[in-house]
């Protein structure tokens, strides 16, 4: 399969974001990536509702929401009316994983969980099968902009092995300190989609820059 990039829009230019979309629809990325915070399940608060709408008035892609926030299923109806495609919510949020899953489901969208660093993959042997996607942080969540944690490879092979196990159809995420330096790397443990913040939107040229992710990483296909 094709692998996937989806530019993390916490790092656009928040007062010129209408450039930053217009310059991921032209790019050769796949996806938005959106991340929602609420300053209660991370140490951070990023944008809400009134800020999606806008962004999903512009992006021409995929929309692929992160919410790293507690009870996420008092919004999920509310992330579909604001043109969500896919809603992962934390593993870590959610005390009945697998309603907040049907409902996410229900409401029209593709269904992801993601993983803190510190929780391991067999969490999901019982629900890897209703899953669209995984999300395996490779940062701790709540800030862009940080270091990839080593680790995450290791993860990858072992959810790689659930998802064939169980003969998933489940794509693998990795999120935080994406770069030219461990994507290949990311891709050859099993990744499908790469998000990446900084590293394109703090490069000097951040279309060049998605278009040489893209590039680099279906490099074998
Ligand atoms: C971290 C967010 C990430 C972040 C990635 O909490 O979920 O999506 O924006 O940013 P970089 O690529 O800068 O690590
Ligand atoms: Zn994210």
């Amino acid at each position: 399969m094709e692998k996937l990039i989806a530019p993390s829009i916490l790092a656009a230019d928040f007062a010129n974001l209408q450039k930053d979309i217009e310059l991921v629809n032209k790019s050769e990325a796949d996806w938005f990536h959106i991340d929602i915070m609420d300053g209660v399940f991370v140490p951070n608060i990023s944008f809400g509702m009134p800020v999606l709408k806008s962004i999903s008035k512009h992006a021409k892609k995929t929309i692929d929401v992160h919410l790293m926030i507690v009870e996420p299923d008092r919004y999920i109806k509310t992330f579909a009316d604001l043109g969500a495609n896919i809603l992962t919510v934390h593993y870590e949020a959610c005390t009945h994983l697998h309603r907040t899953i049907q409902s996410i489901k229900a409401n029209g969208m593709k269904a992801g969980v993601a993983l803190n660093p510190h929780t391991p993959i067999a969490v999901l042997e019982d629900i890897i099968t209703d899953l669209d996607l995984v999300c395996v942080m490779s940062v701790n969540p709540g800030f862009g902009g940080q270091s990839f944690i080593e680790n995450t490879y290791k993860k990858i092979g072992q959810l790689k092995n659930l998802i064939e196990f169980s003969k998933a159809t489940t794509l693998i995420e990795i999120d935080g300190g994406v770069t030219d330096k461990n994507a290949n790397k990311l891709i050859d443990a099993g990744a499908d989609v790469l998000v990446a913040g900084s590293f394109v939107f703090k490069s000097k040229e951040p279309m060049e820059t998605i278009q040489n992710l893209k590039t680099m990483v279906n490099r074998t296909i």
